[in-house]
């Protein structure tokens, strides 16, 4: 078996420096055949960064000759690119690639890869060498571009596992892209975290923040408006900070600017941080049309003396600040925010705190999450100390909240018109069509005409919590 592991430091992590190097990807001319005859499958957990990831693999597979294909039984090659941001996400890889052994065991010529955050994991990344024979293939976030160079060990018949911690970190130029919707790109305009959240794993697994050249990122969504696409979403982990490690005093705000000028008929960012928000880009998503009128903004706890063992780096009063201005400045604004429930020692007064900022910001929806320990961050080792069942509660209690405003907000859009743009039929009934507006609300419709891609006009005469019901006009 062919070792190569080089893991984050855990502890060593917060001092990292270094500068970064930006190289050029290129692909071998002995790689561009390994796929003639051959197919892929990709799976794809986690967040949008990992959705990225995986739409260049597919670039890397299509260059090199391999088709696609819909499951690992059809496929010569498959690929896992996994999450780590909480124990139930890798605990579901596990019970995936576990029941792969009986497809390897009948047909040992198949390939099988694991990438992604759990393969930036040392304790991961020995028990899937040790207890998953099985997978033949182990990369990290940081070897994405080796990925080709690595298959053709792994087909070759050679295990392989290859994880870089990359302290520094890099930023690989020039490398190929099937995005998975043509109208709808990603693209990064940053790469890692340098937060250190005490719950979060990604500043371990995604390395060091560090930001693309503002051209390199201008000169993608050219590309992609030109290739037909209507939506483009900005990615970082934390896209306010965008621009600090070149040397740009508010690059996000210049970028975004700069983005919106290209003509595109949509752009979103996603995740933004409220650490890192800056006046000016308010001002510049008001100035603009094209630039989405919705915020994902996570605040995590309603609490001030939680915020602050979360190391989040701002207080609930200056969170609402935010929120109020947002809200004045851009009418019609939806918000969305993440919520961790049961971090240590959370009592029930604080979590009282994040109901009432529920009540407060009646966000639009919010992802909810109870707080899960993870391996070699600074809150795992703060006793675990909220019973489950209390924890369950609390989510259950949330949730219903935000349920209720979802809801109600919902049901003030219906009688209006928004403009949605389509991503085709939904998935329960092929003769509605879905799409998302530009607040970013999930609308199903019908009406006659309209293909995925299309900016449609939609009535909306129904409101359910987490969708809105409508038909286009006519
Ligand atoms: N960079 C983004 C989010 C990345 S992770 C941001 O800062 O907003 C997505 C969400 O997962 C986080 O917002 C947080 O709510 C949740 N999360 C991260 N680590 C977690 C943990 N250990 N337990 C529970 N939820 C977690
Ligand atoms: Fe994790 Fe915090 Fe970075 Fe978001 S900002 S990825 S929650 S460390
Ligand atoms: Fe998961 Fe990694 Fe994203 S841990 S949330 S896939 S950055």
């Amino acid at each position: 078996m062919k070792q190569n592991y080089q893991f984050p430091d855990h502890s060593a992590e917060r001092m990292r420096t270094g500068s970064v190097r930006r190289v050029n990807f290129e692909l071998g001319e002995d790689l561009r055949g390994l796929g003639e005859g051959k197919t892929f499958y990709i799976r794809t957990y986690g967040c949008q960064a990992n959705v990225r990831d995986s739409e260049t693999l597919a670039g890397m597979f299509g260059m090199m000759g391999f088709i696609p294909v819909s499951s690992p039984e059809e496929a010569d090659v498959s690929v896992f690119n996994t999450c780590a941001v909480r124990r139930a996400a890798e605990d579901h890889v596990l019970g995936e690639i576990g029941s792969l052994k009986p497809l390897k065991t009948a047909h040992p010529e198949k390939i099988f890869a694991v990438c992604g955050c759990m393969a930036q994991e040392e304790s991961m990344v020995k028990l899937i060498a040790s207890r998953y024979p099985q997978v033949d293939l182990l990369f990290g976030t940081h070897n994405l571009d080796r990925f080709p160079v690595l298959l053709a060990r792994a087909l070759a018949g050679e295990r392989t596992i290859e994880v870089n911690s990359d302290g520094a970190g890099s930023i690989v130029e020039g490398m190929p892209v099937q995005r998975s919707r043509g109208f709808k790109a990603y693209v990064n305009i940053m790469y890692g975290c340098d937060k250190f959240c005490t719950y979060c794993i990604v500043p371990y697994t995604r390395g060091k923040e560090r930001s693309r050249q503002m051209d390199d990122v201008i000169a993608e969504i050219r590309a992609a408006k030109a290739a037909g696409a209507k939506e483009v979403t900005l990615l970082g982990q934390n896209v306010n900070a965008y621009g600090k490690d070149i040397g740009l005093s508010d690059g996000f705000t210049d970028l975004l600017r700069s983005a919106a000028e290209t003509g595109i008929d949509r752009i979103r960012f996603y995740t933004s941080h409220p650490r890192d928000y800056r006046e000016e880009t308010i001002d510049v998503m008001k100035e603009y049309p094209n630039v989405m009128p919705a915020l994902h903004l996570p605040v995590q706890s309603g609490s001030d003396e939680i915020l602050k063992r979360m190391n989040r780096g701002y207080t609930i009063g200056q969170y609402y600040d935010l929120w109020e201005r947002m809200k004045e400045k851009i009418p019609g604004i939806t918000f969305t925010t993440d919520l961790i429930v049961g971090f240590p020692s959370e009592t029930d007064e604080q979590f009282q705190k994040t109901l009432d900022l529920a009540d407060r910001c009646r966000f639009d929806s919010a992802f909810t999450f109870v707080y899960s320990p993870r391996e070699g961050t600074p809150a795992a080792s703060m006793p675990d100390d909220v019973p489950a069942e209390v924890k369950k509660e609390r989510l259950a209690a949330l949730n219903e909240k935000i349920g209720f405003y979802a809801r109600q907000n919902n049901e003030a859009a219906v009688g209006t018109v928004l403009k949605v743009l389509c991503d085709g039929p939904s998935k329960k009934d092929p003769a509605v069509l879905c799409g998302y507006s530009e607040e970013n609300r999930l609308v199903n419709f019908t009406g006659e005409g309209v293909t995925e891609g299309d900016i449609a006009d939609v009535k909306i005469t129904q409101a359910r919590s987490f969708s809105l019901l409508g038909e286009t006009l006519r």
